[in-house]
């Protein structure tokens, strides 16, 4: 636990940095390269908390997974040389390693327990579990498998047609991992689009996987092939640099390397939206993923709307974007994002609370928030709620309020961001 004092800036934030490396294309990078038969080099790999998990998850199953100067290198073996862990698989605070993982695992030879920590035990696990269950998984738990701590009896799973009820790419990627070992094929239809890293990824690694607009097939028929592969930088990470930069007077940051995959960008979308100017410079395409840089600097911001098929493309960023609506004029108004309510924490409660607390007019509702701006931030002490992304988006608060700001524990930010506060740093000098 490490309480964090924060005073305001009285200069424009300036500079040039690239953020650590994205956290959804860490895990599957690991996940892939574990699998594959042959050695993966993931270079600008993401080694906050959540990744580490999942690298011990295969490091117990038998894998070697090891850094080599910047890289992370694992020696996979192929799937039939997965072992049966002889402990429990710790999941921390990753809901990204459990949701995969459990698709995973469903296919695999042998009995695994996982467990996580109090967060992600209150975790809905149920939307992976059943839509295993119907490809014959044999998992049990809390409320029928409805939460972590989880039994899963790997076994052979037969294909399945399945359309997702939750906007989810966890969801999405875990029935097409249990796909990918499963007898037959296994199509996956989304209503809204969310994040197609697993796609991209799998084809990287020669897997028999097609995608035809928001449907994806997937059979067992190919090995995966290893392949190296560089991580874009995290675009959810850059998110809190691009707020800072639109909100401190006088500002301009540059991001590099940052990954610019159409179905991450709703963030962009709405910064445009408020009227602030963002350039990008340098794009191509790397290993399936589009990246380049980002800079932003400060501008007067407008209120927007947010809602319908944007929402999976901006869900992570939603609290920092609850924060520079409140330096917007006019109301800003985010529906259709109820998916907040299952994240680390409850996002829709936690960013009222922390803003109301800075002085911000907001308001929560079901399914979003209604902030009308602008306001003056004022100093306040406030809680993280143990969530990464609630940390960062109180420290990039603190830089315009008008006093002191405390944040009760910004220990989460290494879960995704181990080096914020430098960063920070770099663009404050
Ligand atoms: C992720 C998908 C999203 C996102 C999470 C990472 C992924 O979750 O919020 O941070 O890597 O697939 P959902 O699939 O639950 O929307």
């Amino acid at each position: 636990m490490s309480k964090l004092v924060l005073s305001p800036i009285s200069r424009p934030l300036e500079g040039i940095i690239e953020v650590p490396g994205d956290k959804s294309i860490s895990h599957r990078a690991v996940i892939f390269g574990a699998l594959a038969e042959g050695t993966t080099k993931v270079t600008h790999f993401l080694d906050g908390e959540d990744c580490m998990r999942t690298v011990r998850a295969f490091q117990n199953m038998g894998v070697p997974i090891f850094r080599e100067g910047d890289s992370l290198v694992i020696e996979g073996k192929g799937i039939s040389a997965l072992k049966e862990p002889n402990e429990p698989l710790y999941f921390g605070n990753s809901g990204t390693t459990s949701r995969l993982m459990i698709g995973l695992l469903a296919g695999l030879p042998f009995f695994t327990t996982a467990w996580g920590d109090p967060s992600l035990s209150n975790r809905p696990m149920d939307r992976v579990v059943l839509p295993l269950k119907e490809m014959g998984a044999v998992i049990d738990g809390r409320g029928q498998g409805s939460y972590l701590p989880l039994s899963i009896r790997g076994t052979k799973l037969q294909g399945i047609d399945y359309t997702l009820p939750v906007k989810s790419a966890q969801v999405k990627s875990a029935v097409l991992f249990a796909g990918l070992l499963a007898e037959g094929t296994t199509t996956v239809r989304e209503k809204t689009q969310t994040r197609n890293h697993t796609e991209n990824m799998l084809k990287a690694f020669r897997a028999d996987i097609t995608t035809d607009g928001n449907t994806t097939t997937i059979t067992n028929k190919n090995e995966l092939q290893a392949t190296d592969i560089y991580v874009p930088g995290d675009i959810s990470s850059a998110a809190f640099f691009l707020a800072a930069a639109a909100i401190v007077p006088d500002s301009r940051i540059t991001l590099k390397n940052v990954g610019l995959n159409p179905t991450r960008t709703g963030i962009l979308d709405v910064l445009n939206k408020m009227g602030a100017e963002i350039e990008i410079s340098n794009q191509e395409e790397v290993g399936g993923e589009l990246i380049g840089d980002l800079t932003v600097a400060y501008t007067a911001l407008r209120a927007v709307e947010i809602q319908g098929d944007i929402i999976p493309r901006l869900i992570d960023e939603i609290p920092v974007i609850a924060l520079l609506a409140t330096q917007a004029e006019g109301t800003t108004v985010i529906r259709d994002a109820e998916e907040l309510r299952v994240k680390e924490t409850d996002r829709i409660a936690a960013v009222a609370d922390v803003l109301s607390s800075f002085g911000a007019d907001i308001e929560a509702t079901e399914d979003g928030m209604i902030i009308k701006g602008k306001s003056q931030l004022s100093g306040s002490a406030v809680s993280a709620y143990n969530d990464h992304r609630i940390a960062m988006m109180s420290a990039v608060a603190s830089l315009i309020a008008d006093g002191e700001v405390t944040i009760d524990d910004d220990s989460s930010i290494a879960i995704s961001y181990p080096g914020f506060f430098d960063d920070l740093k770099k663009v404050m000098n």
